[in-house]
């Protein structure tokens, strides 16, 4: 069932949405679904060609309007040139989903300045680039009602070690979804965030589990319900957050993660390795102390 599209008739027919990082992984996921439900969308990220390839295999799919434009979001001019492109080509904007991200796995003192500045650039610089252009052009159209999703991580609030850049990074992502949710929502803007758990992809997969490491930490294992996230799912939760049906919801972070990040913060959770016989002699144990 969850590997089934949520929602099945139009629910974003005529909404305009701009994906960026839409040319792979889980930003081409959520393109492909926004197209099948009737929306309009704009991929971008720095490689042209594989966006291309990408707009004209989700345009095959769909039957939907796709239009790629490249843009390193590093950079706020590309970033104006990608609102102005949009503006041009479908006449207007309202979803902005900030899905473009930089990340490697390294011991942090190993990271020279610039490497740790290139993931605050690429994700927490470029979110915060996207927003204030989609946002200053919605307030300056006085444009009825517009919405940002932010996909961030969950370790955006518990820390991570060997991905401090993109942990730093994403916290601030967060606090700027927060931030905004209660200071631009009385101008019709909504902010919300996803934090997902793993979702195979080949950009996060050959960065943060390279080689036999795959192997090595099954992290499907990590997750209370013994399984990695399929792509439709965090597609359905980013259609429903995009779309007129969430109305009400925003400043908000939803995980999806199959209760990864809880298991590790449970003080006793380590108890699931207990086996279930063990427990009437460990129950005996506990009880012999009374009094
Ligand atoms: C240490 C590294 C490094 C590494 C690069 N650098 N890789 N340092 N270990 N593995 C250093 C370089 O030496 C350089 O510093 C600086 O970082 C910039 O490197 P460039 O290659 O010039 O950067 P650039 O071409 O801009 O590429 C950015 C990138 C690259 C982040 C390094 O990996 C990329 O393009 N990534 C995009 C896709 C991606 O990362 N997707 C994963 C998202 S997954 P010096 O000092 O030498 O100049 C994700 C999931 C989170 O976020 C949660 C999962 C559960
Ligand atoms: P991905 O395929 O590597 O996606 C990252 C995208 O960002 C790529 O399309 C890349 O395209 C683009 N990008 C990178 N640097 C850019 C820049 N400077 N300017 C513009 N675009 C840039 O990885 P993914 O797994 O789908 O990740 C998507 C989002 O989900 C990210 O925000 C990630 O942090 C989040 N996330 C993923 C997981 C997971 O398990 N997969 C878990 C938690 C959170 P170009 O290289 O063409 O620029």
């Amino acid at each position: 069932m969850y590997k089934e599209p949520m929602f099945k008739n139009n629910e974003l027919d005529g909404k305009v949405i701009v994906v960026t990082g839409g040319g792979s992984g889980l930003g081409k996921s959520m393109s492909r679904y926004f197209m099948e439900l009737g929306a309009k969308v704009v991929i971008t990220s720095r490689n042209i060609e594989k966006l291309q390839t990408a707009a004209a295999e989700m345009q095959k799919e769909t039957g939907g309007d796709i239009h790629p434009v490249a843009c390193d979001v590093r950079n706020y001019e590309e970033v104006e040139n990608v609102l102005a492109e949009t503006l041009k080509k479908f006449g207007k904007a309202d979803v902005l989903v900030n899905n473009a991200a930089g990340n490697f796995i390294s011991p942090t003192e190993r990271l020279s300045a610039h490497a740790f500045d290139t993931i605050i650039d690429i994700v927490l610089k470029g979110s915060k680039n996207c927003t204030l252009a989609f946002g200053k052009h919605w307030i300056k159209e006085k444009q009825k009602s517009a919405t940002v999703l932010n996909i961030v991580t969950t370790y955006a609030w518990t820390g991570s070690g060997y991905v401090v850049p993109s942990a730093t990074a994403k916290a601030g992502v967060l606090a700027m979804t927060r931030s905004l949710a209660v200071e631009w929502a009385k101008y019709g803007i909504r902010m919300n965030a996803i934090a997902p758990g793993p979702f195979p992809t080949k950009g996060a997969w050959d960065r943060l589990l390279p080689g036999d490491l795959k192997e090595k930490f099954d992290i499907s294992k990590k997750v209370p319900l013994k399984r990695v996230g399929e792509h439709q799912e965090l597609a359905n939760l980013a259609a429903y957050l995009v779309s007129d049906y969430s109305a009400y919801i925003n400043g908000e972070v939803i995980t999806i993660d199959g209760g990864e990040w809880l298991q590790g913060a449970g003080e006793f959770n380590m108890l699931e390795k207990i086996p279930q016989e063990l427990w009437d002699q460990l129950e005996m144990m506990i009880r012999s102390k009374k009094g």
